[in-house]
Protein backbone atom coordinates (compact mmCIF):
# COMPACT_ATOMS: atom_id res chain seq x y z
CA UNK A 1 0.00 0.00 0.00
CA UNK A 2 2.81 2.68 0.84
CA UNK A 3 4.45 1.42 -2.11
CA UNK A 4 1.13 2.53 -3.94
CA UNK A 5 0.94 5.55 -2.10
CA UNK A 6 3.93 6.92 -3.15
CA UNK A 7 3.24 6.07 -7.33
CA UNK A 8 0.08 7.58 -6.83
CA UNK A 9 2.20 11.10 -5.59
CA UNK A 10 4.24 10.76 -7.60
CA UNK A 11 1.96 9.95 -10.65
CA UNK A 12 0.16 13.30 -9.43
CA UNK A 13 3.11 15.37 -9.49
CA UNK A 14 3.79 14.37 -12.87
CA UNK A 15 0.29 15.29 -14.06
CA UNK A 16 0.61 18.77 -12.67
CA UNK A 17 3.73 18.96 -14.11
CA UNK A 18 2.25 17.79 -17.85
CA UNK A 19 -0.66 20.03 -17.26
CA UNK A 20 1.57 23.47 -16.39
CA UNK A 21 3.49 22.40 -19.76
CA UNK A 22 0.64 22.16 -22.08
CA UNK A 23 -0.82 25.27 -20.38
CA UNK A 24 2.70 27.14 -20.94
CA UNK A 25 2.38 25.81 -24.56
CA UNK A 26 -0.84 27.33 -25.28
CA UNK A 27 -0.10 30.32 -23.79
CA UNK A 28 2.79 30.62 -26.24
CA UNK A 29 0.87 29.97 -28.71
CA UNK A 30 -1.48 33.04 -27.52
CA UNK A 31 1.28 35.12 -27.34
CA UNK A 32 2.06 34.38 -31.17
CA UNK A 33 -1.43 34.57 -32.73
CA UNK A 34 -1.39 37.97 -30.31
CA UNK A 35 1.87 39.15 -32.04
CA UNK A 36 0.53 38.39 -35.53
CA UNK A 37 -2.72 40.31 -35.08
CA UNK A 38 -1.25 43.31 -34.19
CA UNK A 39 -0.09 43.76 -37.25
CA UNK A 40 -3.43 44.79 -38.76
CA UNK A 41 -5.35 48.34 -37.14
CA UNK A 42 -8.26 46.03 -37.40
CA UNK A 43 -7.35 42.60 -35.39
CA UNK A 44 -4.53 44.68 -33.43
CA UNK A 45 -7.49 45.13 -30.37
CA UNK A 46 -8.14 41.39 -29.94
CA UNK A 47 -4.87 40.30 -30.50
CA UNK A 48 -3.72 42.06 -27.29
CA UNK A 49 -6.60 40.76 -25.47
CA UNK A 50 -5.69 37.64 -26.79
CA UNK A 51 -2.24 37.71 -25.65
CA UNK A 52 -2.86 39.46 -22.65
CA UNK A 53 -5.28 36.07 -21.62
CA UNK A 54 -2.16 34.22 -22.28
CA UNK A 55 -0.48 36.21 -19.78
CA UNK A 56 -2.65 35.60 -17.64
CA UNK A 57 -3.01 32.01 -17.91
CA UNK A 58 0.21 31.47 -17.65
CA UNK A 59 0.97 33.07 -14.14
CA UNK A 60 -2.48 31.41 -13.12
CA UNK A 61 -1.00 28.16 -13.73
CA UNK A 62 2.51 28.86 -12.17
CA UNK A 63 0.82 30.36 -8.86
CA UNK A 64 -1.62 26.70 -8.63
CA UNK A 65 0.54 23.61 -10.74
CA UNK A 66 4.29 25.08 -10.10
CA UNK A 67 6.12 22.98 -8.00
CA UNK A 68 9.92 22.82 -6.70
CA UNK A 69 11.16 19.85 -5.33
CA UNK A 70 7.96 18.65 -4.93
CA UNK A 71 6.71 21.97 -3.44
CA UNK A 72 4.18 24.24 -4.38
CA UNK A 73 5.23 27.55 -4.33
CA UNK A 74 5.50 29.78 -1.53
CA UNK A 75 4.29 33.44 -0.36
CA UNK A 76 1.02 33.20 -2.31
CA UNK A 77 -0.74 35.85 -0.44
CA UNK A 78 2.28 38.38 -1.23
CA UNK A 79 1.92 37.58 -4.88
CA UNK A 80 -1.66 37.77 -5.26
CA UNK A 81 -1.33 41.08 -3.53
CA UNK A 82 1.50 42.54 -5.76
CA UNK A 83 -0.49 41.49 -9.05
CA UNK A 84 -3.84 43.34 -7.69
CA UNK A 85 -1.88 46.09 -6.39
CA UNK A 86 -0.06 46.29 -10.40
CA UNK A 87 -2.98 45.39 -12.09
CA UNK A 88 -4.60 48.52 -10.47
CA UNK A 89 -1.84 50.80 -10.72
CA UNK A 90 -1.06 49.97 -14.28
CA UNK A 91 -5.25 50.18 -15.36
CA UNK A 92 -5.49 53.34 -13.83
CA UNK A 93 -2.29 54.92 -15.67
CA UNK A 94 -3.90 52.96 -19.00
CA UNK A 95 -7.33 54.58 -18.82
CA UNK A 96 -6.02 58.37 -17.74
CA UNK A 97 -3.00 58.64 -20.58
CA UNK A 98 -3.48 60.84 -23.55
CA UNK A 99 -2.98 59.02 -26.96
CA UNK A 100 -0.09 61.61 -27.78
CA UNK A 101 1.41 60.39 -24.15
CA UNK A 102 1.66 56.35 -25.12
CA UNK A 103 5.30 56.32 -26.33
CA UNK A 104 6.00 57.77 -22.25
CA UNK A 105 3.83 54.93 -21.33
CA UNK A 106 5.54 52.04 -23.38
CA UNK A 107 8.91 53.30 -22.11
CA UNK A 108 8.09 53.15 -18.67
CA UNK A 109 6.57 49.95 -18.78
CA UNK A 110 9.57 48.85 -20.74
CA UNK A 111 11.63 50.36 -17.86
CA UNK A 112 9.62 48.08 -15.95
CA UNK A 113 10.47 44.74 -17.67
CA UNK A 114 13.67 45.43 -17.57
CA UNK A 115 13.84 46.30 -13.80
CA UNK A 116 11.93 42.97 -13.04
CA UNK A 117 14.73 40.90 -14.98
CA UNK A 118 17.72 42.64 -13.14
CA UNK A 119 15.91 41.56 -10.25
CA UNK A 120 15.66 38.14 -10.79
CA UNK A 121 19.11 37.85 -11.75
CA UNK A 122 20.36 39.74 -8.82
CA UNK A 123 18.05 37.15 -6.63
CA UNK A 124 19.06 34.41 -8.57
CA UNK A 125 22.73 35.08 -8.28
CA UNK A 126 22.24 35.63 -4.30
CA UNK A 127 20.77 31.62 -4.28
CA UNK A 128 23.89 29.84 -6.64
CA UNK A 129 26.43 32.56 -4.70
CA UNK A 130 25.23 30.43 -1.44
CA UNK A 131 25.03 27.16 -2.90
CA UNK A 132 28.24 27.11 -4.37
CA UNK A 133 29.67 28.81 -1.23
CA UNK A 134 28.69 25.36 0.17
CA UNK A 135 29.11 22.99 -2.36
CA UNK A 136 31.82 22.69 -5.68
CA UNK A 137 30.61 25.55 -7.57
CA UNK A 138 28.02 26.67 -10.45
CA UNK A 139 27.95 25.95 -13.99
CA UNK A 140 29.75 28.59 -15.84
CA UNK A 141 27.01 28.98 -18.42
CA UNK A 142 24.21 29.46 -16.13
CA UNK A 143 26.30 32.53 -14.37
CA UNK A 144 27.01 34.23 -17.83
CA UNK A 145 23.25 34.10 -17.98
CA UNK A 146 22.59 35.42 -14.67
CA UNK A 147 24.99 38.28 -15.53
CA UNK A 148 24.34 39.23 -18.79
CA UNK A 149 20.35 39.31 -17.73
CA UNK A 150 21.42 41.88 -15.09
CA UNK A 151 23.08 44.28 -17.16
CA UNK A 152 20.94 43.85 -20.23
CA UNK A 153 17.72 44.58 -17.82
CA UNK A 154 19.55 47.35 -16.12
CA UNK A 155 20.39 49.49 -18.89
CA UNK A 156 17.22 48.60 -20.37
CA UNK A 157 15.46 50.00 -17.24
CA UNK A 158 17.41 53.33 -16.62
CA UNK A 159 17.72 54.15 -20.79
CA UNK A 160 14.04 53.23 -20.86
CA UNK A 161 13.68 55.89 -17.73
CA UNK A 162 16.10 58.86 -19.71
CA UNK A 163 13.61 58.01 -23.26
CA UNK A 164 10.54 58.26 -20.90
CA UNK A 165 11.76 61.77 -19.73
CA UNK A 166 12.60 63.10 -23.09
CA UNK A 167 10.09 61.92 -24.77
CA UNK A 168 7.82 63.53 -21.94
CA UNK A 169 10.23 66.53 -22.64
CA UNK A 170 11.67 66.68 -19.01
CA UNK A 171 14.93 65.83 -20.16
CA UNK A 172 16.86 67.46 -22.62
CA UNK A 173 19.69 65.87 -24.50
CA UNK A 174 23.15 65.87 -23.91
CA UNK A 175 25.53 65.87 -26.43
CA UNK A 176 29.14 66.15 -26.00
CA UNK A 177 31.76 64.26 -27.97
CA UNK A 178 33.68 63.31 -24.90
CA UNK A 179 30.16 60.72 -24.19
CA UNK A 180 31.29 58.74 -26.81
CA UNK A 181 34.42 57.67 -25.33
CA UNK A 182 32.87 57.45 -21.57
CA UNK A 183 30.44 54.91 -22.68
CA UNK A 184 33.13 53.01 -24.90
CA UNK A 185 34.76 53.00 -21.28
CA UNK A 186 31.93 51.94 -19.56
CA UNK A 187 31.38 49.05 -21.44
CA UNK A 188 35.01 47.53 -21.51
CA UNK A 189 34.58 47.95 -17.61
CA UNK A 190 31.19 46.31 -17.86
CA UNK A 191 33.25 42.99 -20.24
CA UNK A 192 35.68 43.38 -17.79
CA UNK A 193 33.66 42.58 -14.23
CA UNK A 194 31.45 40.05 -16.13
CA UNK A 195 35.08 38.09 -16.65
CA UNK A 196 36.19 39.15 -13.32
CA UNK A 197 32.61 38.16 -11.52
CA UNK A 198 33.04 34.08 -13.64
CA UNK A 199 36.46 33.39 -12.68
CA UNK A 200 36.46 34.77 -9.03
CA UNK A 201 36.82 32.33 -6.22
CA UNK A 202 36.51 35.25 -3.70
CA UNK A 203 33.57 34.61 -0.84
CA UNK A 204 30.52 34.84 -1.10
CA UNK A 205 30.93 38.56 -0.39
CA UNK A 206 33.16 39.72 -2.16
CA UNK A 207 31.13 38.46 -5.03
CA UNK A 208 28.07 40.36 -4.04
CA UNK A 209 29.56 43.43 -3.89
CA UNK A 210 30.94 42.35 -7.38
CA UNK A 211 27.35 41.81 -8.02
CA UNK A 212 26.00 45.21 -6.97
CA UNK A 213 28.97 46.95 -8.55
CA UNK A 214 28.19 45.68 -12.26
CA UNK A 215 24.29 46.38 -11.53
CA UNK A 216 25.19 50.12 -10.53
CA UNK A 217 27.80 50.75 -13.91
CA UNK A 218 25.28 49.19 -15.89
CA UNK A 219 22.45 51.25 -14.69
CA UNK A 220 24.67 54.52 -15.24
CA UNK A 221 25.64 53.11 -18.77
CA UNK A 222 21.81 52.72 -19.68
CA UNK A 223 21.05 56.64 -18.64
CA UNK A 224 24.75 58.07 -20.57
CA UNK A 225 23.69 55.47 -23.50
CA UNK A 226 20.27 57.27 -24.23
CA UNK A 227 21.03 60.78 -23.27
CA UNK A 228 22.82 61.51 -26.26
CA UNK A 229 20.34 60.45 -28.59
CA UNK A 230 17.58 62.46 -29.27
CA UNK A 231 15.44 64.10 -32.11
CA UNK A 232 14.45 61.88 -34.65
CA UNK A 233 16.41 58.99 -33.75
CA UNK A 234 14.56 58.29 -30.59
CA UNK A 235 12.39 55.64 -32.28
CA UNK A 236 15.14 53.31 -32.58
CA UNK A 237 16.75 53.85 -29.54
CA UNK A 238 13.17 52.82 -28.18
CA UNK A 239 13.07 49.65 -30.16
CA UNK A 240 16.07 48.71 -29.67
CA UNK A 241 15.69 49.37 -25.31
CA UNK A 242 12.43 47.05 -26.00
CA UNK A 243 14.32 44.64 -27.86
CA UNK A 244 16.58 44.21 -24.70
CA UNK A 245 14.18 43.41 -22.17
CA UNK A 246 12.93 41.14 -24.18
CA UNK A 247 16.12 39.44 -24.66
CA UNK A 248 16.53 40.27 -20.47
CA UNK A 249 13.15 38.52 -20.03
CA UNK A 250 14.37 35.31 -22.16
CA UNK A 251 17.25 34.51 -19.49
CA UNK A 252 15.07 35.21 -17.17
CA UNK A 253 13.31 31.88 -18.86
CA UNK A 254 16.34 30.14 -19.41
CA UNK A 255 17.60 30.55 -16.03
CA UNK A 256 14.08 29.14 -14.09
CA UNK A 257 13.60 26.80 -16.93
CA UNK A 258 10.96 28.56 -17.87
CA UNK A 259 9.44 28.30 -21.55
CA UNK A 260 6.63 30.67 -21.15
CA UNK A 261 9.05 33.36 -20.40
CA UNK A 262 11.63 32.15 -22.53
CA UNK A 263 8.91 32.26 -25.47
CA UNK A 264 8.04 35.99 -24.56
CA UNK A 265 11.39 37.00 -23.98
CA UNK A 266 12.53 36.11 -27.69
CA UNK A 267 9.12 36.94 -29.09
CA UNK A 268 9.99 40.45 -27.73
CA UNK A 269 13.74 40.72 -27.93
CA UNK A 270 12.89 39.60 -31.98
CA UNK A 271 9.87 41.78 -32.85
CA UNK A 272 12.12 44.08 -31.11
CA UNK A 273 15.07 44.11 -33.04
CA UNK A 274 13.20 43.37 -36.10
CA UNK A 275 11.35 46.70 -35.15
CA UNK A 276 14.93 48.32 -34.70
CA UNK A 277 16.12 47.61 -38.34
CA UNK A 278 13.01 49.02 -40.23
CA UNK A 279 13.10 52.00 -37.80
CA UNK A 280 16.68 52.47 -38.80
CA UNK A 281 15.94 52.06 -42.56
CA UNK A 282 13.44 54.98 -42.24
CA UNK A 283 15.90 56.96 -40.78
CA UNK A 284 18.33 55.92 -43.65
CA UNK A 285 20.91 55.10 -40.31
CA UNK A 286 23.18 52.35 -39.44
CA UNK A 287 22.61 51.26 -35.73
CA UNK A 288 25.77 52.00 -34.77
CA UNK A 289 25.94 55.44 -36.52
CA UNK A 290 22.68 56.35 -34.28
CA UNK A 291 23.86 54.87 -31.30
CA UNK A 292 27.78 56.50 -31.35
CA UNK A 293 26.56 58.98 -33.81
CA UNK A 294 24.59 61.32 -31.35
CA UNK A 295 22.48 62.92 -33.42
CA UNK A 296 18.74 64.70 -33.23
CA UNK A 297 17.53 67.51 -31.61
CA UNK A 298 19.83 69.75 -33.04
CA UNK A 299 20.07 73.04 -34.37
CA UNK A 300 20.20 72.31 -37.77
CA UNK A 301 19.62 74.50 -40.30
CA UNK A 302 18.23 77.97 -38.79
CA UNK A 303 17.27 81.60 -40.90
CA UNK A 304 13.37 82.45 -40.29
CA UNK A 305 14.46 86.03 -40.67
CA UNK A 306 14.86 84.82 -43.91
CA UNK A 307 11.75 82.94 -44.42
CA UNK A 308 8.49 84.37 -45.18
CA UNK A 309 5.23 81.88 -44.71
CA UNK A 310 2.43 83.32 -46.48
CA UNK A 311 -0.86 82.32 -45.04
CA UNK A 312 -4.04 81.16 -46.85
CA UNK A 313 -7.58 82.13 -46.96
CA UNK A 314 -9.97 78.97 -45.50
CA UNK A 315 -12.00 79.52 -48.65
CA UNK A 316 -9.71 79.50 -50.83
CA UNK A 317 -7.86 76.39 -49.69
CA UNK A 318 -11.29 74.91 -49.89
CA UNK A 319 -11.82 75.76 -53.45
CA UNK A 320 -8.84 74.90 -54.13
CA UNK A 321 -9.00 71.54 -52.97
CA UNK A 322 -12.30 71.45 -54.44
CA UNK A 323 -11.37 71.62 -58.09
CA UNK A 324 -8.82 69.30 -57.27
CA UNK A 325 -8.18 66.05 -59.24
CA UNK A 326 -5.82 64.35 -56.98
CA UNK A 327 -5.08 65.44 -52.90
CA UNK A 328 -2.62 63.70 -50.92
CA UNK A 329 -3.07 64.02 -47.45
CA UNK A 330 0.36 64.11 -44.44
CA UNK A 331 -0.66 63.09 -41.14
CA UNK A 332 1.76 64.06 -38.49
CA UNK A 333 1.94 64.37 -34.53
CA UNK A 334 0.18 67.57 -34.78
CA UNK A 335 -2.89 65.35 -36.05
CA UNK A 336 -2.97 63.27 -32.90
CA UNK A 337 -2.54 66.26 -30.65
CA UNK A 338 -5.80 68.00 -31.89
CA UNK A 339 -7.32 64.83 -32.03
CA UNK A 340 -8.20 65.44 -35.93
CA UNK A 341 -8.77 62.29 -37.23
CA UNK A 342 -12.26 62.23 -38.00
CA UNK A 343 -12.39 65.73 -39.19
CA UNK A 344 -9.51 64.71 -41.59
CA UNK A 345 -11.67 61.98 -42.83
CA UNK A 346 -14.78 64.00 -43.02
CA UNK A 347 -12.35 66.18 -45.51
CA UNK A 348 -11.38 63.01 -47.21
CA UNK A 349 -15.21 61.72 -47.86
CA UNK A 350 -16.66 65.14 -48.77
CA UNK A 351 -13.47 65.88 -52.03
CA UNK A 352 -14.10 61.70 -52.40
CA UNK A 353 -17.49 62.55 -53.36
CA UNK A 354 -16.99 65.71 -55.39
CA UNK A 355 -14.68 62.94 -57.20
CA UNK A 356 -11.56 63.81 -56.33
CA UNK A 357 -8.65 61.33 -55.34
CA UNK A 358 -7.56 61.72 -51.73
CA UNK A 359 -4.92 59.43 -50.18
CA UNK A 360 -3.08 59.69 -47.23
CA UNK A 361 1.25 59.37 -46.92
CA UNK A 362 1.98 57.53 -44.02
CA UNK A 363 5.69 58.28 -42.66
CA UNK A 364 6.71 55.34 -40.78
CA UNK A 365 7.97 57.61 -37.26
CA UNK A 366 5.13 60.32 -38.25
CA UNK A 367 3.65 61.14 -34.60
CA UNK A 368 5.25 59.19 -31.65
CA UNK A 369 5.01 55.41 -31.70
CA UNK A 370 5.56 53.20 -34.54
CA UNK A 371 2.50 52.81 -36.58
CA UNK A 372 1.26 56.00 -34.63
CA UNK A 373 -0.95 57.42 -38.27
CA UNK A 374 -2.30 53.92 -38.84
CA UNK A 375 -3.50 53.73 -35.53
CA UNK A 376 -4.93 57.00 -35.38
CA UNK A 377 -6.70 56.87 -39.11
CA UNK A 378 -8.15 53.33 -38.43
CA UNK A 379 -9.87 54.81 -35.14
CA UNK A 380 -11.55 57.60 -37.55
CA UNK A 381 -12.48 54.36 -40.00
CA UNK A 382 -10.21 55.23 -43.14
CA UNK A 383 -9.71 52.27 -45.61
CA UNK A 384 -6.24 51.20 -44.70
CA UNK A 385 -5.89 50.96 -48.60
CA UNK A 386 -6.13 54.83 -49.00
CA UNK A 387 -2.87 55.26 -46.52
CA UNK A 388 0.29 54.93 -49.11
CA UNK A 389 3.89 54.12 -47.44
CA UNK A 390 6.40 57.06 -48.23
CA UNK A 391 8.27 54.92 -51.53
CA UNK A 392 5.38 54.84 -52.97
CA UNK A 393 3.57 57.95 -52.80
CA UNK A 394 6.68 60.16 -53.73
CA UNK A 395 6.93 59.28 -56.87
CA UNK A 396 3.11 59.99 -57.43
CA UNK A 397 3.62 63.60 -55.98
CA UNK A 398 4.66 65.82 -58.99
CA UNK A 399 1.19 64.49 -60.15
CA UNK A 400 -0.85 65.96 -57.27
CA UNK A 401 -2.30 68.73 -57.30
CA UNK A 402 -2.68 69.71 -53.51
CA UNK A 403 -0.70 68.20 -50.48
CA UNK A 404 -2.08 69.28 -47.46
CA UNK A 405 0.20 69.17 -44.10
CA UNK A 406 -1.55 68.17 -41.38
CA UNK A 407 0.10 68.93 -38.28
CA UNK A 408 3.27 67.33 -39.77
CA UNK A 409 6.63 68.69 -39.64
CA UNK A 410 10.32 66.84 -39.31
CA UNK A 411 8.76 63.83 -42.09
CA UNK A 412 8.21 66.62 -44.69
CA UNK A 413 11.24 68.64 -44.08
CA UNK A 414 13.59 69.31 -47.16
CA UNK A 415 16.56 69.80 -44.72
CA UNK A 416 16.75 65.79 -44.82
CA UNK A 417 17.95 66.20 -48.67
CA UNK A 418 19.49 69.45 -48.70
CA UNK A 419 21.41 70.57 -45.58
CA UNK A 420 24.25 68.23 -44.58
CA UNK A 421 24.52 69.73 -41.05
CA UNK A 422 21.29 69.21 -40.30
CA UNK A 423 20.90 66.45 -37.79
CA UNK A 424 17.65 64.97 -40.09
CA UNK A 425 20.11 64.38 -42.95
CA UNK A 426 19.86 61.53 -45.23
CA UNK A 427 16.17 60.71 -43.25
CA UNK A 428 13.90 59.60 -46.01
CA UNK A 429 11.11 62.09 -46.20
CA UNK A 430 7.68 62.78 -47.79
CA UNK A 431 8.71 65.44 -50.57
CA UNK A 432 6.01 66.82 -50.25
CA UNK A 433 7.62 70.17 -52.43
CA UNK A 434 7.59 67.76 -55.23
CA UNK A 435 3.56 68.42 -55.50
CA UNK A 436 2.08 71.45 -57.59
CA UNK A 437 0.88 72.97 -54.48
CA UNK A 438 1.44 72.94 -50.92
CA UNK A 439 -1.13 73.43 -47.54
CA UNK A 440 0.37 73.11 -44.57
CA UNK A 441 -1.92 73.20 -41.07
CA UNK A 442 -0.34 74.14 -38.61
CA UNK A 443 -0.97 76.32 -34.99
CA UNK A 444 2.28 78.65 -35.76
CA UNK A 445 5.77 78.38 -36.84
CA UNK A 446 6.52 75.92 -34.09
CA UNK A 447 9.30 73.13 -34.46
CA UNK A 448 8.76 69.64 -34.60
CA UNK A 449 10.37 67.30 -33.03
CA UNK A 450 13.96 67.44 -34.41
CA UNK A 451 13.85 71.02 -33.10
CA UNK A 452 15.19 72.20 -36.27
CA UNK A 453 13.56 75.06 -38.85
CA UNK A 454 11.29 73.52 -42.36
CA UNK A 455 11.84 76.08 -44.72
CA UNK A 456 9.31 73.68 -46.29
CA UNK A 457 6.58 76.54 -45.25
CA UNK A 458 8.45 79.45 -47.03
CA UNK A 459 8.73 78.16 -50.02
CA UNK A 460 7.01 79.53 -53.12
CA UNK A 461 4.08 76.78 -53.42
CA UNK A 462 3.16 76.67 -49.75
CA UNK A 463 0.09 78.36 -48.17
CA UNK A 464 0.09 78.06 -44.03
CA UNK A 465 -3.35 77.68 -42.40
CA UNK A 466 -2.47 78.79 -38.89
CA UNK A 467 -4.66 76.93 -36.32
CA UNK A 468 -5.34 73.53 -34.17
CA UNK A 469 -5.52 70.88 -36.99
CA UNK A 470 -9.24 70.20 -35.54
CA UNK A 471 -10.11 73.47 -35.59
CA UNK A 472 -9.45 74.30 -39.70
CA UNK A 473 -10.44 71.21 -40.70
CA UNK A 474 -13.32 71.34 -39.47
CA UNK A 475 -13.69 74.53 -40.66
CA UNK A 476 -12.64 73.51 -44.07
CA UNK A 477 -15.35 70.93 -44.48
CA UNK A 478 -18.00 73.15 -43.68
CA UNK A 479 -16.33 75.56 -46.59
CA UNK A 480 -15.97 72.56 -48.66
CA UNK A 481 -19.54 71.80 -48.55
CA UNK A 482 -20.55 75.52 -49.75
CA UNK A 483 -18.28 75.43 -52.52
P1 LIG B 1 6.77 66.75 -35.62
O1 LIG B 1 7.97 66.95 -36.45
O2 LIG B 1 6.96 66.47 -34.19
O3 LIG B 1 5.88 68.08 -35.81
C1 LIG B 1 4.60 68.16 -35.31
C2 LIG B 1 4.07 69.54 -35.63
O4 LIG B 1 2.71 69.53 -35.26
C3 LIG B 1 4.72 70.65 -34.86
O5 LIG B 1 5.62 71.37 -35.65
C4 LIG B 1 3.55 71.52 -34.36
O6 LIG B 1 3.71 72.83 -34.86
C5 LIG B 1 2.33 70.85 -34.95
N1 LIG B 1 1.22 70.76 -34.00
C6 LIG B 1 1.25 70.44 -32.69
N2 LIG B 1 0.03 70.49 -32.18
C7 LIG B 1 -0.81 70.84 -33.17
C8 LIG B 1 -2.20 71.05 -33.24
N3 LIG B 1 -3.01 70.93 -32.17
N4 LIG B 1 -2.74 71.40 -34.43
C9 LIG B 1 -1.93 71.56 -35.51
N5 LIG B 1 -0.61 71.38 -35.51
C10 LIG B 1 -0.06 71.02 -34.34
O7 LIG B 1 5.84 65.61 -36.20
P2 LIG B 1 6.07 64.61 -37.40
O8 LIG B 1 6.30 65.34 -38.67
O9 LIG B 1 4.97 63.63 -37.29
O10 LIG B 1 7.46 63.90 -37.07
C11 LIG B 1 7.62 62.99 -35.99
C12 LIG B 1 8.90 63.29 -35.24
O11 LIG B 1 8.87 62.60 -33.99
C13 LIG B 1 10.13 62.80 -36.00
O12 LIG B 1 11.22 63.64 -35.74
C14 LIG B 1 10.36 61.43 -35.36
O13 LIG B 1 11.67 60.97 -35.48
C15 LIG B 1 10.02 61.73 -33.90
N6 LIG B 1 9.65 60.53 -33.14
C16 LIG B 1 8.90 59.58 -33.74
C17 LIG B 1 8.60 58.44 -33.04
C18 LIG B 1 7.83 57.38 -33.78
S1 LIG B 1 8.20 55.86 -33.54
N7 LIG B 1 6.91 57.73 -34.64
C19 LIG B 1 8.99 58.27 -31.69
C20 LIG B 1 9.73 59.31 -31.09
C21 LIG B 1 10.06 60.45 -31.83
P3 LIG B 1 2.98 74.08 -34.13
O14 LIG B 1 3.48 74.06 -32.73
O15 LIG B 1 3.41 75.27 -34.92
O16 LIG B 1 1.53 73.81 -34.22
Amino acid sequence: MEDMGFNIATNNFNTGDSVLEIIYLLASAMFIVGLKMLSRPDTARRGNLIAAAGMSLAILATIILHRKDGEPIGNVGWIVAAIIAGTAIGWAIALRVKMTAMPQLVSFFNGMGGAAAAVISLIEFSEINHSAAESDGVAGGYVLAILLALVIGSVSFSGSMVAFGKLDGRINDIRAGWLSYVNTALLVVLAAFIVLIMNSSGTPATLTAFMYILFAISLIYGVLFVMPIGGADMPVVISLLNSFTGVAAAMGGFLYGNQVMLTGGILVGSAGTILTILMCRAMNRSLLNVIIGAFGGGTGATGYTECLAREAGISDAAIQLSYSRKVVIVPGYGLAVARAQHACHDLDKLLTEKGVEVKYAIHPVAGRMPGHMNVLLAEADVPYSKLVESDEINPQLPDTDVVIVVGANDVVNPAAEDDRSSPIFGMPIIKARDAKSIIVVKRGMGKGYAAIDNFLFCHPKTRMLFGDAKEILERLVSEVKSV
